[in-house]
């Protein structure tokens, strides 16, 4: 089931999300129902939040990538309880975009290599250190999960270029290719 997105504007987006345990209600259908709307909405990542739920879950998928790069075939993956353990690398430019966020599109400066601990679906432990693309992805992703916005890392200047934007998703003015919840 494709389930709206919450826009720019929504408490949810701001709290702190919490963990959860292998007996969270329908967790199967829910893991589903995300990544249904992942797709749907073209994404690469998308956060629990950004569905209403202030819950440590993260989907993520890049094998619209593989023609490029091969060993992102059939990566779609399921991120539970995230956390990030340490940064490390060069500090990268890049343009990012967000579900929560349509028309906006800024450059972001990230660390390039992540050292990540999470648990998969099967609430298995994973601890990686991740690099590249796959790294500014988490990063962005579980920024969500700390009620944090890829626009938080902008500067004031370009925050007030996308202000009028940022106003429009605020007023319910929301022009996406998929459902959205606004808090309007
Ligand atoms: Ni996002």
């Amino acid at each position: 089931m494709i389930l709206p997105i919450y826009a720019y504007g929504q408490p949810v987006l701001r709290q702190e999300a919490k963990d959860i345990t292998p007996d969270y209600p329908n967790l199967k259908e829910l893991i589903q129902n995300i990544f249904e709307t992942m797709y749907n909405a073209d994404g690469v990542g998308l956060a629990a939040p950004q569905v209403g739920l202030p819950i440590r879950l993260v989907v993520i998928t890049l094998d619209v990538l593989s023609e490029e790069k091969p060993e992102f075939k059939d990566f779609n993956k399921v991120y539970i309880n995230p956390r990030i353990l340490e940064t490390d690398g060069e500090e990268v430019l890049m343009e990012e975009g967000c579900l929560s966020l349509p028309g906006i599109h800024e450059s972001v400066k990230r660390k390039d290599r992540i050292r990540v601990k999470y648990m998969d679906e099967e609430f298995n432990e994973h601890e990686e250190v991740v690099e590249g693309y796959l790294a500014r992805v988490m990063q962005h992703e579980f920024d969500h999960l700390d009620g944090k916005m890829f626009i938080d890392h902008i500067s004031p200047l370009r925050k007030q270029m996308v202000k009028g934007k940022l106003n429009a998703l605020l007023q319910g003015k929301a022009r996406a290719g998929y459902r959205m919840k606004c808090v309007k």
